[in-house]
């Protein structure tokens, strides 16, 4: 199958896993492999029923409801699993149905962790410490302050948003997130009139995260919004996903979740929140600026030098006779996003 230039599947020996040469990242072209795991190599019982998660999802609501919410920020419970997160719904959900668990927590980018999709979930469970965890939100605010992630938990009411994520590579998923908007933790540091952008720095620890060996970014990952995407209400700071703390292969224990941008937007396992006057550098506009830039809105017109970002292929739905869905402008969320590029030419801003 043709993904466009430069792109091509190799069929492993064992016949059943699909390596799709990646393209995310120009430097580490001969390094970097996208593994996209076909319908026989997923077992049934990998894939979460829905009538579970649906169940899963009820019981939270009436929790939230019935004003159940764990004084401990959040945790309500601490199984053999991961601890459970109560959280009210949002009606920012999309009713889309959500990807199954298991692709979502196994399916992962954190080059943190290695450059293969499993490299994640094998690493980070046993090798990352959340606790304790600072975050620094300092810069261009009135009020700078250092808050451990318990205190960051407990900030705001944490809401259950169900979101599209489409990440630049052309595959994409519906996540149900648990966090709540960032702009509750931006209105309590109060931005000075300086601070146009917000900056993101993430984890660099290379006794826990063996990734760093590789040169495939500049370390840390670094991301940036302007101050009015950050304080959008659709852009969230994340502590959880599918109703329980996030997998530290999905940013734990907080993560950005920006739904309308490419996925590397969201940048995971959060140790600053920097107020800036001038516009950030991002890891991957740094590692390629021709390819990557600093606004990475999802936009089906604009493609990615290498291969079309038209359509995209929704995981889980991998397979023969498997369609690429379309892509949507802004990831289907330009009712509430396109007023904050009115006026720009989003082809040179990319
Ligand atoms: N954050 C850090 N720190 N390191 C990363 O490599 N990858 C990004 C983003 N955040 C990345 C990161 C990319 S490319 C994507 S698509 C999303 O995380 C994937 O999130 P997920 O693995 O939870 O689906």
């Amino acid at each position: 199958m043709d993904y466009g230039a430069g792109q091509k599947e190799i069929w492993r020996p064992d016949g059943n896993s699909l390596v799709l040469q990646s393209t995310f990242g120009r430097a580490l072209i001969r390094e970097m492999y996208m593994l996209i795991r076909c319908r026989s190599d997923i077992a049934p019982s990998e894939i979460t029923p829905q009538g579970v998660w649906r169940d899963r999802r009820a019981l939270l609501q009436a929790t939230a409801a019935t004003g159940l919410l764990s004084a401990i920020g959040g945790v309500v419970a601490q199984g053999q699993s991961a601890p459970k997160l109560a959280a009210r719904p949002s009606p920012l959900s999309t009713m889309e149905r959500a990807t199954a668990y298991d692709l979502v927590t196994t399916y992962c980018n954190f080059y943190e962790f290695g450059t293969e999709k499993e490299d994640p979930s094998r690493h980070a469970p046993k090798q990352l410490r959340t606790r304790p965890w600072q975050v620094a939100v300092d810069g261009e605010v009135r009020r700078p302050r250092t808050f451990s992630v318990d205190e960051l938990l407990k900030l705001a009411p944490l809401e259950e948003r169900v979101y599209r994520l489409r990440c630049v590579e052309a595959w994409s998923a519906v996540v149900p997130w648990i966090g709540y908007p960032l702009a509750e933790l931006i209105r309590r540091v109060e931005p000075t009139g300086n601070a146009k952008y917000v900056e993101f720095t993430t984890l660099a620890d290379p006794q826990q995260m063996p990734g760093l060996r590789s040169r495939v970014l500049d370390w840390p990952y670094v991301e940036g919004l302007r101050l009015d995407e950050a304080t959008h209400p659709l852009t969230l700071l994340a502590f959880g996903l599918y109703g329980e703390v996030l997998p530290n292969q999905n940013g734990a224990p907080l993560r950005l979740v920006v739904p309308w941008k490419y996925g590397f937007k969201s940048a995971k396992s959060l140790v600053r929140i920097r107020f800036v006057e001038k516009q950030p550098v991002n890891s991957w506009q740094r590692s390629a600026p021709n390819e990557y830039g600093f606004y990475s809105n999802v936009n089906p017109t604009v493609d990615h030098p290498r291969w079309s970002q038209a359509t995209e292929r929704r995981l889980g739905e991998d397979g023969l006779f498997a369609r690429r869905r379309p892509t949507l402008m802004f990831n289907g969320y330009g009712e509430q996003v396109a007023s904050l590029y009115a006026g720009m030419d989003l082809r040179r801003l990319y």
